[in-house]
Parts: structure tokens; C-alpha cells; sequence
């Protein structure tokens, strides 16, 4: 799945380089890579004539190109961790901010390796940015067969808790990849807690024993724009869980005030023996026209409910 979601990105994205037609910010002089700093980095451009969000097609193209093995890679490790998932005959996805799906692409490498004997995936991903990942979802959506549904919901994952709260259908793994530090950024803080407080409310009354959740983010903390301080922040809200976090080997955030970098998970699995890119194409150098990030270096937080 992630290789032929991958072709018909580049494929786009080279047509669209070649016409330079659909650019959303043409100030931005057509480099995608441009707009995904300013998107990343907004404290960087305090001058911008606007707030930047995952807002265009072109850089969903990019985006996914960019970042997907790296992200695939960072879930695979982490669903590893996951003994009882491992042999789960149906999995039942909700995956908050889902963009262009590396935890769907995770799931189905893992199914074709063997390493998941799961027959059916029901998977649901929300996204507040529709548009943007309209192509890429279309794409995901030709994967749809008798084993294995991919709905999206196009909304803020804070409006439709209430909503996912009433369905009767419940996830038993539930996806946090890199929402948090998105969040921060484009949210706020205030916003990002009320979402985690109202998460846990769902969490507690609702879901069932044996439910995994995954977290992963950029290892910095909240000052910094990263993301997994709010995983410990969620995970002190949920009732009867138990929790296991680390890092990956080699992913201190290295800077002048913090030259020894941000450890992460000290207390539980610390830092991951590994952080090789589980995907050949990146030693390959196929996707070498878009910087591709190489090694994972995320921190990460493994959530299961008891029984
Ligand atoms: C950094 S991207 C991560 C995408 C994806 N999980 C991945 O693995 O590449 C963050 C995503 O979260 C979405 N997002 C951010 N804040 C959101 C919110 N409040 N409600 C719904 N989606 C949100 C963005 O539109 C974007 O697609």
C-alpha cells in the first residue's frame, strides 16, 4: 500500500512541478518544502501574512513522499510492542489526525509480513484539513475490499468526540501520530488539553480491555513545539492502563541550551535499541527529490487497558 500510495503522490507532484499549476502560495515560490517549514516552524516566520496549515494539495503530495517510511517505521516498531494485537482476528482503527494514513500503511505492511494475523482492519481516520488530503485519501480508498473498510471523518477530533462517543462501534487500537505537536502549534495548548481531557472522559466510560493506543511525536517538549509531553499527560488521565514509553536510539534533540538533548522514558523502556527506516526505497534513494527524513528518531508511548 505504501509504495503505490507513494508513486501516485510523486507522480502528482511531478505533474503538478512541470505545469507549476494549483499552487495555493505561489509566494512561496512553488517549493513545498518552503511551505511545510513555514508549517512546522510558524514561531520561525513571525512576519508570515498568514498562519500555515496542512492547507494545500500539492504539499500533501509532498508531505506523504517526505515523511511516511520514516513514520511507517516509528508504528511498526511501536505495534511490535503490542503482544495481544498481534494475533487480534479483526482490528477496529481510530486514528486522531490521521493525514495521509502511515498508521493504515503500517498496518498493511505489517499483515503482508506476517508479523499481524488480523483478517479484517475497519479503520477511521479524522482529519480537520479535507481538502488537502482529498487525493491522498481517494488513493487509500482503492484499498477497500470485503476485509478491510477505510472511512474518514472531516472534522476538529475535538468537535467529534461527542459523536464518537455515542457510536456503539469501539476502536481497539486507537492512533495518536503526531497530532500533538500539530495541535500545539496550530490549536494551542488550551485547546490540545481540552481534547485530552475529553478523550479520557471517552476512553474511561467506553472503550474495552485489551485496547491499545499508540502515541507518537516529535521528541521535544512543549516549549520546544513537540508533542509527547502530552502523552503523559494523557495517559495519568486513563483509568486501569498500563503504559510503556522510550525513544529512539540516536533521537536526542541536540541544541545549544539542550546540548545532551531531551531523553525520554527513562523510567520504562528508555532508549530503543534501534532506529534503522524499516523501508528499502529510502537506502534506495527513490525518493531522494523529496529530503526524505531517514531514521526515526520519535518519542513514543505504548498504552494498553486491562482487563
Ligand atoms: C503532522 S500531521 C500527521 C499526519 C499523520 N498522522 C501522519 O502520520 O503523517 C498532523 C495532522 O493532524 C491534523 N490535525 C491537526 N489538528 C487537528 C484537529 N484539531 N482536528 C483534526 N485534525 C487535526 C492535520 O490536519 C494533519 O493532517
Amino acid at each position: 500500500m505504501l509504495q503505490t500510495i507513494l508513486s501516485k503522490c510523486d507522480e502528482r507532484y511531478q505533474n503538478s512541478r512541470r505545469e507549476f499549476s494549483d499552487c495555493s502560495y505561489p509566494q512561496y515560490l512553488y517549493d513545498c518544502e518552503a511551505c511545510l517549514e513555514h508549517v512546522h516552524h510558524p514561531d520561525r516566520f513571525p512576519q508570515d501574512p498568514f498562519v500555515r496549515h496542512y492547507d494545500c494539495k500539492n504539499m500533501a503530495d509532498y508531505y506523504t513522499c517526505k515523511y511516511s517510511c520514516k513514520y511507517t517505521s516509528e508504528l511498526i516498531y511501536g505495534l511490535r510492542r503490542m503482544d495481544k494485537l498481534r494475533s487480534e482476528p479483526a482490528l477496529r482503527v481510530l486514528s486522531f489526525g490521521c493525514g495521509p494514513c502511515t498508521d493504515l500503511f503500517a498496518l498493511d505492511q505489517m499483515q503482508e509480513s506476517g508479523e499481524l494475523t488480523c483478517q479484517t482492519i475497519d479503520y477511521r481516520g479524522i482529519d480537520c484539513s479535507k481538502d488537502t488530503w482529498e487525493n491522498v485519501h481517494k488513493d487509500i480508498k482503492g484499498f477497500e475490499n470485503e476485509m478491510c473498510t477505510i472511512r474518514f471523518y472531516y472534522t476538529d477530533v475535538i468537535d467529534i468526540m461527542a459523536d464518537i462517543t455515542r457510536w456503539t462501534w469501539t476502536p481497539n487500537l486507537i492512533v495518536f501520530q503526531y497530532l500533538f505537536s500539530d495541535m500545539l502549534k496550530h490549536s494551542g495548548d488550551q485547546k490540545t488539553r481540552a481534547f485530552i481531557d475529553r478523550f479520557a472522559a471517552y476512553y474511561n466510560e467506553k472503550i474495552l480491555p485489551d485496547t491499545y493506543i499508540i502515541l507518537n511525536d516529535t521528541n521535544l517538549h512543549i516549549l520546544a513545539g513537540g508533542g509527547r509531553d502530552y502523552f503523559d499527560l494523557l495517559a495519568g488521565k486513563l483509568f486501569s492502563s498500563s503504559v510503556r514509553k522510550g525513544r529512539f536510539f540516536n533521537a536526542h534533540s541536540q541544541s545549544a541550551g539542550n546540548p545532551r538533548g531531551y531523553p525520554y522514558g527513562e523510567d520504562s523502556d528508555g532508549e530503543f535499541s534501534q532506529n534503522k527506516n524499516l523501508f528499502t526505497a529510502i537506502e534506495s534513494g527513490q525518493w531522494d527529490a523529496y529530503s526524505p527524513a531517514t531514521y526515526c528518531k520519535s518519542a513514543q508511548m505504548v498504552i494498553r487497558k486491562e482487563g
